[in-house]
């Protein structure tokens, strides 16, 4: 198998080749201290402000696509083969201010400016793929992009006119050139590169993963890097050894069969939008609650279930729709209930060298009745307190199977299996909701903390089972529902 020691991408308009990059050096510090591209700015270097957002174009199957991510916690290697796209770049037609940089002029969308490229830049991902988009939709893209001075109104009246001042840009007639390159350098080598004592590992297909791992069973696995990206800015660690998996496209595919979806662990959370709702509505809302738009673009599917957290937003839904989870060691794959991989708090049934390869979702049983809800301190851009996962099998009005899991309240993603036994063979109403809801302190004993105390998660938890009835029923359980 081909090997290179040199990481290569387009930059703006302009070829950038490497030969020496660790796995700690983030795409951000690339841009500003090494580029000298200072548009792209520094505010919280944790994912969580936007300040620093570019966009990253890739080759798929679908053609060139790009996506905004934050540059902060962005490994720079984990560009290699990549279109970096930067404020600097943008442009309109007549080589003047772009069409989303004019509308946030003309409608005052910024002051003291600081916020303003990363938030032009969320808005041109956005305009990319609706240049008339509705309110809904603005807030969705800005989710991830925090502004404290100019206030959101003059910002959503930009992003809802920027589709006003154009429609194209240049970048539009570049995409062939962009993608011709791209492809071009597509040459199914192993990438092997390090710096001042860190290194990383770019396998060059999924097998050559299975392999690298093996012989370094201690490599820290990086996928989307939104965890990890924020163990090197804020912790300061070390990675000595790490495999980036985010270029194996055969990781990135979704399939479906009769019964099944099935998720390639590096599917982001964007990429796992469209199929997931396709079959579990109920997850709209949920999704959205997830990260802001930058984070659902890198963060994956596979390293959510990886990390181990017990606040992790994907495993109590998955759970509860009876999620299976793949393993793979070398040529060796099982497959396990994704409930049994979490062991305990930091403590996940994988092997050294182990890595997940996939998540299996069966599609909904006939007369299943499924929510997911998620509360936290803030409605965007917030982590758990408790998430839960409700699938209920109801036959002429009796329940017959119930899987009910929860986050936030014991060290790990659980089932509730206590409540799960006083809901099955009982008659479907709000009475036997509230008994099970009655006997969830027997499955859990929540601990207090920052996000929240062990009483109110208790009791918050309690009461979904009251909020799952009335939607059940079709009445709006929440304000939010109702407005
Ligand atoms: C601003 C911000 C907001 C966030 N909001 C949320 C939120 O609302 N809800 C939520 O649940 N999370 C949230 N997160 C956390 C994070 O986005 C998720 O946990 C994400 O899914 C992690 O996936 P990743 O691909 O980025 O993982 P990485 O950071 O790449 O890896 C995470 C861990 O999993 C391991 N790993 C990754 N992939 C594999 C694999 N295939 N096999 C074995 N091990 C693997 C890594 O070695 C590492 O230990 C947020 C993070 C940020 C920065
Ligand atoms: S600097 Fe705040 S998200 Fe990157
Ligand atoms: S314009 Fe000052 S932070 Fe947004």
């Amino acid at each position: 198998m081909p090997l290179r020691h040199t990481i290569r991408g387009l930059l703006n308009d302009r070829a950038v080749t490497l030969p020496a990059a660790g796995a700690t050096d983030m795409l951000l510090d690339h841009l500003r201290l090494d580029q000298r591209l200072r548009g792209t700015k520094e505010g919280c270097a944790e994912g969580d402000c936007g300040a620093c957002t570019v966009l990253v174009g890739r080759l798929t199957a679908q053609g060139l696509v790009y996506e905004p991510v934050n540059a902060c916690i962005r490994p720079l290697v984990s560009c290699d083969g990549c279109h970096v796209v930067t404020i600097e770049h943008l442009r309109g037609t007549d080589g003047g201010l772009h069409p989303v940089q004019r509308a946030m002029v003309e409608h005052h969308g910024s002051q003291c400016g600081f916020c303003t490229p990363g938030i032009v830049m969320a808005l041109y991902a956005l305009w990319m793929e609706q240049p008339h988009p509705s309110e809904q939709q603005i807030e969705r893209a800005l989710q991830g992009n925090l502004c404290r001075c100019t206030g959101y109104a003059p910002i959503i009246r930009a992003a809802l006119a920027m589709g006003d001042y154009g429609t194209t840009d240049p970048l539009m007639g570049e995409r062939a050139q962009v993608s011709a390159t791209l492809l071009g350098w597509q040459d199914g080598a192993r990438v092997d590169v390090t710096k001042d004592g860190s290194r990383a590992i770019l396998p060059a297909s999924v097998e050559d993963l299975a392999d690298v791992l093996v012989e370094h069973p201690d490599a820290r696995i990086i996928a989307g890097a939104t965890d990890v990206g924020l163990w090197v800015t804020k912790f300061l660690r070390d990675l000595p050894l790490a495999v980036f998996i985010g270029h194996l496209d055969d990781l990135r595919r979704v399939t479906e069969t009769d019964t099944a979806l099935h998720f390639g662990a590096m599917v982001s959370y964007e990429g796992a939008r469209a199929p997931l709702l396709a079959h579990f509505p109920h997850l709209a809302r949920y999704w959205d609650r997830i990260a802001g738009w930058q984070v659902r673009a890198m963060g994956t599917l596979g390293g959510n279930i990886a990390n181990g957290s017990p606040i992790g937003d994907t495993p109590p839904p998955f759970i509860a729709m009876g999620a299976r989870l793949v393993l793979r060691h070398g040529a060796t794959q099982r497959d396990i209930p994704l409930e049994d991989f979490f062991l305990d708090y930091g403590k996940q049934d994988r092997a050294p060298g182990e890595f997940v390869e996939s998540i299996i979702l069966p599609k909904p049983a006939p007369h299943s009745l499924h929510a997911a809800y998620k509360l936290s301190k803030r409605r965007d851009e917030d982590i758990s307190a408790v998430a839960a996962g409700f699938n209920l099998t109801v036959e002429e009005g009796t329940i017959t199977a119930a899987r009910l899991a929860f986050g936030g309240m014991a060290a790990t993603p659980k089932r509730a299996t206590h409540a799960e036994a006083a809901l099955i063979g009982q008659p479907f109403t709000e009475a036997t909701l509230l008994r099970a809801a009655a006997s969830l302190p027997q499955d859990f004993t929540p601990l207090s903390d920052m996000r929240a105390s062990a009483e109110y998660r208790m009791h918050a938890a309690q009461n979904l089972f009251t909020r799952f009835w009335h939607e059940s029923q079709g009445t709006p359980a929440t304000l939010e529902d109702a407005t």
